[in-house]
C-alpha cells in the first residue's frame, strides 16, 4: 500500500464512484465531490466504518471555486490526482459556454498544476467527442477534430492534463453505462427498464459507440494509472456498435422483444449540441498494458447483475 493518499475527483460520478471504490480497497483515498456523499459513496464509508479500516475520506469541494482544488492538492501531497468530473451533459455546455470551459478545462488546468507542484502522477478521464465521427473507429494516434462545446473543452482540458503535469495520462472513455443502485440513469437503465415493461423504445441506428460500463472504465483507468505510461489511452468497452444493435444485445440478455427497438436517424431529433456519427475507439493501447477491455455481451451481464445486486 502506498502511504501518500490517491484523489480521486468526481467520486460521486458513474466512473468516479467506481474509481473509488477499486481504489479504496487496496490504498488510501481522498474522494473529491460536491454536496454531501451520495449513494454509492455512501455504502463505502459505512462499510468502512463497520471495518473499522480508514483508508477512504470523502471531502465536498465545488470546482467552481478557483484554487480550491489546488489547494487540497498542495496540502495533501497525494500520489497521484485522478479526475473524473465533467459538465458531461453535452447540451447544457451549449446553452453555458463558461461552466463548461470551468469545469472541462479550468479545474483539470488547476489538477495537473497542483499535480506539477508536488509530484504527483496525474489520470484525467476524456471522451470519444474529441473525434467529429466522420471516419471512426479511431486509435490514439488519430488527430482529434471536437466539434461543439463539451467535445472543445474536454480536448482543450486534454491539452491543459498532457502539458502541465510532467507524469500525465489521459483515458478516453465513451457512452457510459452502470447497474449500481443509486447510479445516475443512463441511456442504457432507460432501455432495459423499457424492454422489460415491454414498452418501444428508440434508438439511433446511425451513431457507432464503444459503450464502457462504468466500472470496466474504472479497471482500465487504474491499469493506466499503476502503469506510469505517459499519454493517451482510450478505455472503453472493446466493441464498436450501433445504438440500436446495442439496445438488441440487450434485449437478447433479457429475453426482450428486439422489435420493441424502433431505429430513428440522430439527425431527426434535432439535438443542440453536435453528436459524433462514427465514433467508436480502438483499445489495443491500453490492451498492451495488460487492461482487459470487455466485449459487449461481457459488459451487458455485469451490467444486468449490478443491477440485481449481485455484482461484486
Ligand atoms: N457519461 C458518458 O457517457 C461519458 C462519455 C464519454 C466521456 N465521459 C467522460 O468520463 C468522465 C467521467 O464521466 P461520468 O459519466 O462518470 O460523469 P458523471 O457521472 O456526470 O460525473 C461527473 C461528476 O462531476 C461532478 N461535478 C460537476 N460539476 C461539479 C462541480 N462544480 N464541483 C464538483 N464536482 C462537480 C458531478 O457532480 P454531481 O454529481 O454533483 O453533479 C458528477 O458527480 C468525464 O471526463 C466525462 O467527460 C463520459
Amino acid at each position: 500500500m502506498s502511504a501518500a493518499p490517491v484523489v480521486v475527483v468526481g467520486a460521486n460520478g458513474l466512473v468516479g464512484s467506481r474509481l473509488v471504490a477499486r481504489l479504496a480497497a487496496r490504498q488510501s483515498v481522498i474522494a473529491v465531490a460536491r454536496g454531501a456523499a451520495r449513494a454509492e459513496m455512501q455504502m463505502l464509508l459505512a462499510a468502512q466504518a463497520q471495518s473499522g479500516r480508514a483508508t477512504l475520506e470523502y471531502e465536498d469541494l465545488d470546482l467552481t471555486l478557483d484554487g480550491a482544488l489546488k489547494d487540497l492538492i498542495s496540502t495533501r501531497r497525494p500520489s497521484a490526482v485522478v479526475f473524473a468530473a465533467a459538465m458531461t451533459d453535452v447540451d447544457a455546455c451549449e446553452r453555458d459556454v463558461p461552466l463548461a470551459w470551468q469545469l472541462n478545462v479550468r479545474a483539470v488546468e488547476e489538477a495537473a498544476l497542483g499535480c506539477r507542484e508536488v509530484g504527483a502522477r496525474f489520470v484525467s478521464l476524456s471522451t470519444d467527442y474529441v473525434f467529429d465521427g466522420l471516419a471512426g473507429p479511431y486509435s490514439e494516434d488519430d488527430v482529434p477534430q471536437p466539434r461543439g462545446v463539451y467535445a472543445r473543452t474536454k480536448r482543450a482540458g486534454e491539452e491543459a492534463a498532457l502539458l502541465l503535469a510532467p507524469d500525465c495520462a489521459v483515458c478516453r472513455v465513451a457512452v457510459i453505462f452502470s447497474g449500481r443502485a443509486g447510479a445516475k440513469k443512463t441511456f442504457a437503465v432507460g432501455v432495459a427498464e423499457a424492454l422489460r415493461a415491454g414498452r418501444e423504445v428508440k434508438a439511433f441506428h446511425d451513431q457507432f459507440v464503444s459503450p464502457t460500463l462504468a466500472d470496466n472504465a474504472a479497471e482500465l483507468c487504474i491499469t493506466v494509472l499503476d502503469s506510469r505510461a505517459q499519454g493517451i489511452f482510450h478505455c472503453s468497452g472493446a466493441e464498436v456498435v450501433s445504438r440500436v444493435e446495442f439496445c438488441h444485445r440487450l434485449a437478447r440478455r433479457l429475453g426482450a422483444d428486439e422489435k420493441l427497438v424502433i431505429p430513428v436517424a440522430l439527425a431527426d431529433l434535432k439535438l443542440p449540441a453536435p453528436r459524433p456519427l462514427r465514433c467508436g475507439l480502438l483499445v489495443e493501447k491500453v490492451r498492451a498494458l495488460g487492461g482487459q477491455a470487455l466485449n459487449l455481451d461481457a459488459a451487458l451481464e455485469r451490467f444486468l447483475s449490478e443491477q440485481a445486486g449481485t455484482a461484486a
